[in-house]
């Protein structure tokens, strides 16, 4: 037997007895004649002491750190006391030794605080899995994966898998492509999601699926992506959107709770599309503080029947907001009293190239009652007051400005919030707020084809009072420059996002049930009868057959678990990721075929 216990288990009630353990050699320390080593397993660290006495002493002298050993010996109570560690009333008296296996010395120490890089620690992923952070990343995954998946079995769902040698499904991103040897010339694509599949399995009768399951995008890496990642991935017959909207709340309910330990009791907030655009800049709001845009300026088509401020900045002849499409402010309260350095580095931020600013005007209410900003040339005091109350700001806070295009201006809002409320500390990993996000416009105008896209996805239905819109009007963009006014741009989709502390998590629809309005669809979006057939006849054939009415939500397990656990980086929550290019450095891969593999798929590179 390897072992009587883990390394994690031993305590002061176990004093006295005889134990085996087995695990890594963590740390050694000697002090004369005496050796302490703390041994490691994934269940925790507990200490061994080898007296002066211990018989194979010459072996403890050539234990080195990762090592793994097998130890017997007698539980005894520890007089110097760790209790920062669970076995920290005790240690091991050890009276045999056996080294299982050797270890060469690791590239970095096993510690919280290595000392090894990040690239370092991608190649010898598997040393790094020993950390104990990663550990903690990889058991909550595991936790989570765990209590989605009794969540669902409680409620019905059933688990069915789909395949990954597919034919691409459109979802916006590029698809990583497989040459099929027995078919010459042509490939397999790995599915970005398995939406058509589920979408099929409505039609075959399975009302509520589910899928914890891999998913393959080409696309730009950031920090919360990666080429492979996992969605939780789910569909229901006869539901609508509030359905889908309570079902998957409660879901999320679940996991906290299990994973968390929260109780979330209040409904979750929703939210439409525009409505988080106007106060929030983006559709993914950290809505766990304030700190709401006022718009002073936009152009009228973006956010039709909102109120008008633009008077509060007109003629001052202040050529920045007079010359901006967009003019939106924000307040933070308590920073009033920045200096002068303080306001010249926030400057810097907005300037820099991922945000795309050229200035910013700020406004200080000081504690003494008097207003001071950077545009007291052209602003007077009753002037800037005004601006403040529309700001909703208070004695002590700095107003922030930007002025600039519609679209970066209100992007750069976003960020600053963001970056204003991380140097405040108002984003804490500890405090969990889910928001929906609903009414997203159906299209998304491509400047580069003068043509629509579907914004999540060419399935999603529009909104019942919307269909004829689509149906009754034609595609066409006449005037690039007004799309805006074509009946397309106003059409809403029957589509929410999940948002946590600003990331969004999940996204899913309403569907498309029946054949013409998918065929309508199609049309919209500039696919042709022929196309249509060729990439999606077998899903227009299925609704042929009998198709519910249906639709689904998929959530980034990834993210959720990077945001429960206080990071916004998914890396450290995969087991093996990618690094930022794609690659992984462990396996090296991707790499070079051999010829005759070439040959065999028929495949001829470019010299
Ligand atoms: P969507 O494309 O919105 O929807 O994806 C759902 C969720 O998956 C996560 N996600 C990612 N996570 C890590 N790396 C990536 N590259 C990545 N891309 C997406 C996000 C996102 O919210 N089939 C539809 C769902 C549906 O309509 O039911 C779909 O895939 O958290």
């Amino acid at each position: 037997m390897f072992r009587t216990h883990t390394c994690g288990e031993l305590c002061i009630s176990h004093v006295s007895q005889k134990i085996t353990l087995s695990g890594w050699v963590h740390i050694i320390r000697k002090f004369g004649a005496i050796t302490f080593v703390d041994l490691r397993d994934r269940y925790g660290i507990t200490q061994l002491i080898f007296e002066e006495s211990f018989s194979q002493a010459a072996l403890v002298d050539t234990l080195g750190r990762e090592f793994v050993i097998q130890i017997s010996g007698c539980v005894r109570e520890r007089s110097n006391k760790n209790p920062a560690i669970a076995t920290g009333e005790i240690e091991i008296l050890v009276s045999q030794l056996t080294i299982l296996n050797k270890a060469v010395t690791p590239p970095f120490t096993i510690q919280d605080d290595t000392d090894g890089g990040d690239d370092l620690r991608m190649k010898y992923r598997y040393l790094d899995l020993r950390r104990n952070q990663i550990k903690k990343n990889i058991e909550l995954r595991y936790a989570v994966n765990r209590a989605a998946r009794n969540y669902l079995h409680a409620q019905q769902f059933i688990d069915i898998e789909t395949p990954f040698l597919i034919k691409s499904t459109p979802e916006g991103a590029r698809d990583f492509v497989v040459p099929s040897r027995m078919n010459e010339g042509q490939f397999y694509a790995l599915p970005q999601s398995p939406q058509t599949f589920k979408q099929l399995l409505m039609v075959s009768g399975y009302d509520k699926y589910f899928q914890i399951v891999k998913c393959f995008r080409d696309e730009d890496l950031r920090a919360d992506r990666q080429p492979e990642f996992t969605q939780i991935d789910c569909e229901m017959s006869f539901v609508e959107q509030e359905d889908i909207l309570l079902t998957f709340e409660n879901m999320l309910k679940h996991i906290l709770k299990e994973v968390k330990h929260i109780d979330y009791l209040e409904k979750v907030e929703r939210m439409s599309w525009a409505n988080a655009m106007w106060s929030y800049g983006n559709d993914k709001p950290d809505t766990r503080f304030g700190a709401i845009l006022c718009n002073l300026k936009y152009p009228a088509h973006t956010f039709p029947g909102r109120p008008d401020l633009s008077n509060l900045i007109s003629e001052a002849a202040f050529k920045v907001f007079d010359e901006a499409e967009t003019v939106i402010s924000l307040s933070f309260p308590g920073c009033s009293e920045y200096s002068r350095k303080q306001t010249d580095e926030l400057t810097e931020w907005v300037k820099r190239p991922q945000i795309g600013m050229q200035g910013m005007v700020f406004i200080k209410m000081n504690t003494d009652g008097s207003i001071k900003s950077s545009v007291d040339k052209f602003y007077s005091a009753a002037q800037l007051k005004a601006i403040a109350e529309a700001t909703n700001a208070q004695i002590g806070d700095l107003i922030l400005i930007l002025a600039g295009s519609e679209e970066r201006t209100r992007k750069a809002a976003a960020e600053l919030r963001l970056y204003m409320a991380d140097r405040l500390g108002w984003r804490k990993s500890n405090e969990f707020k889910l928001l929906w996000i609903t009414d997203f416009p159906l299209f998304e105008y491509d400047a580069e084809g003068n043509r629509w896209v579907a914004r999540h996805h060419p399935f999603t239905a529009p909104k019942p009072e919307h269909v004829n819109t689509m149906i009754n009007h034609s595609p066409k963009i006449e005037d690039a420059a007004r799309y805006l006014e074509h009946p397309f741009a106003s059409i809403l989709a029957n589509a929410y996002d999940m948002v946590l502390n600003g990331n969004e998590i999940g996204g899913g629809s309403i569907r498309i049930f029946q054949r013409t309005l998918q065929e309508k669809m199609f049309e919209a979006l500039g696919i042709d009868k022929e196309e249509q057939v060729q990439k999606f006849g077998f899903l227009l054939g299925a609704f042929e057959y009998g198709a519910p009415p249906h639709g689904g939500i998929a959530f980034g397990l990834d993210r959720l678990c990077a945001i429960l656990g206080g990071s916004e980086s998914i890396r450290d929550f995969i087991a093996f990721p990618k690094n930022n290019s794609g690659r992984d450095v462990m396996l090296d891969a991707p790499s070079a075929i051999e010829n005759t593999q070439l040959n065999e798929l028929n495949i001829q590179l470019k010299k």
